[in-house]
């Protein structure tokens, strides 16, 4: 499977002395806990990713986003600015790494023959009808360095976004062409901030491992554990913006929708954050009583719906801040799905949790009496021998 290199010249990939030695398999039978496994940032935002999988013992040894803002905000936070346009990379500068992050904006593919030629089985070119397409610039990478594992993430609607086929192309190229395993599941973010947030998050191995989604809270907390007692007056709405929101909301009421704002207090969830809440907040507005107009959240308080840690430095607009934060990734949502990604990877190849349960079991048949039933454990996807 070949892929084109790059003709445009790619900006210079700063050299990592690490790198220079060769690696060792750093997941598969970690030799030492000093050890870090490596992962790359793509479409880092302002780094949500980042801070979990290096909370989780990894190392990041390349980042890309284009968006000017949000390099600065990265910049501040993690010391280094991250690559530009992802399409001016060759995927042959990138560093290796064992894990590939990424949330990579949700797009149409705009060739109608792309899902019959994967269905086809027919050569793919990820650089010919599908270039410009984001998804196809993480599948190169996969492609070219072959990591251990990815974990991307997408908003919900990936499933049924273009009547379901770019999850369709996508989950084929992972699966199909690439070969990975992959995991999928949607997570309401609510278990650990308090924010209504569903995103899918798709986990995949090159090795089959049995993995799973970890595991959460059965509730979450509430928004009073985010709010600002103080906060500054300029956040409260002004007039004129509380009385356009409340007679927009009236109008779509009588209509029949259910457009309007998301009026909340202390005791509540508030709704999905979005990359727009700097237009006018009508998402989350915080109730202020009945004498005052109710305000928005302040850029840290957005920080915090967000799980990001208190000392993560804003350096931008309040209308920069809440894009970023509006198009982030919820932190410790990741962060332990991050773990369970490393956990996994620790073990052996081949290690089947369910064969451990097994041995168990019959350790316990021989003194409990108790009738154990026999499981054959096949590999999903594998027929069994007749
Ligand atoms: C949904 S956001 C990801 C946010 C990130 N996960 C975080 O936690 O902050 C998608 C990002 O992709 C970036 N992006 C879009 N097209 C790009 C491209 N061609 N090259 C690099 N970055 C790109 C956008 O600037 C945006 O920050």
């Amino acid at each position: 499977m070949a892929i084109k290199t790059k003709q445009t010249k790619p900006p210079a990939v700063k050299a990592d002395p690490l790198l220079l030695r060769e690696q060792p398999p750093i997941l598969m039978g970690m030799r030492n806990a000093a050890q870090q496994f490596r992962f790359i940032d793509l479409f880092c935002g302002i780094g949500g990713f980042r801070i979990a999988f290096e909370r989780a013992g990894g190392k990041c040894v390349f980042s890309s986003d284009w968006d000017k803002y949000s390099q600065i905000t990265y910049e501040a936070n993690f010391g280094e600015k991250p690559h530009g346009d992802i399409h001016t990379v060759a995927v042959a500068d990138i560093p290796g790494h064992e894990i590939l992050c990424g949330g990579f904006p949700c797009q149409p593919f705009s060739i109608a023959g792309v899902s019959k030629k994967l269905s086809l089985g027919r050569k793919h070119g990820f650089d010919d009808e599908k270039q410009g397409n984001l998804f196809f610039e993480i599948a190169k990478i996969l492609e070219h360095h072959r990591p251990a594992a990815f974990v991307l993430e997408n908003v919900k609607n990936l499933r049924g976004h273009d009547q379901g086929r770019t999850f369709q192309i996508i989950y084929n190229t992972l699966t199909e062409i690439l070969g990975y395993t992959v995991y999928f599941k949607v997570i309401d973010a609510c278990k650990v901030v308090p924010q209504h947030r569903e995103r899918i998050f798709l986990v995949g191995f090159r090795d089959w491992r049995p993995f799973e989604f970890p595991e959460f809270p059965a509730a979450g907390p509430k928004l009073s554990s985010i709010l600002d007692p103080n906060p500054p007056e300029k956040y409260t709405l002004t007039d004129h913006l509380w009385e356009y929101l409340q007679n927009y909301a009236k109008k779509h009421k009588a209509a029949g929708n259910g457009f309007g704002f998301g009026l909340v207090t202390g005791n509540d969830i508030a709704r999905t954050l979005s990359a727009r809440y700097h237009k006018d907040g009508s998402e989350i507005l915080i109730s202020q009583g009945s004498a005052k107009n109710p305000r928005r959240l302040t850029p840290r308080e957005c920080a915090k719906l967000m799980g990001y840690p208190a000392d993560y430095r804003i350096p931008v607009s309040d209308t920069q801040a809440y894009r970023q934060f509006g198009n982030s990734v919820v932190v410790p949502v990741v962060e332990r799905i991050a773990r369970s990604v490393v956990d996994i990877l620790k073990l052996p190849l081949g290690h089947r949790p369910d064969l451990v349960l097994l041995a168990n079991d019959k350790s316990r048949a021989a003194t409990d009496g108790a009738v154990h039933i026999p499981v054959n454990y096949l590999k999903p996807g594998k027929k069994k021998k007749s």
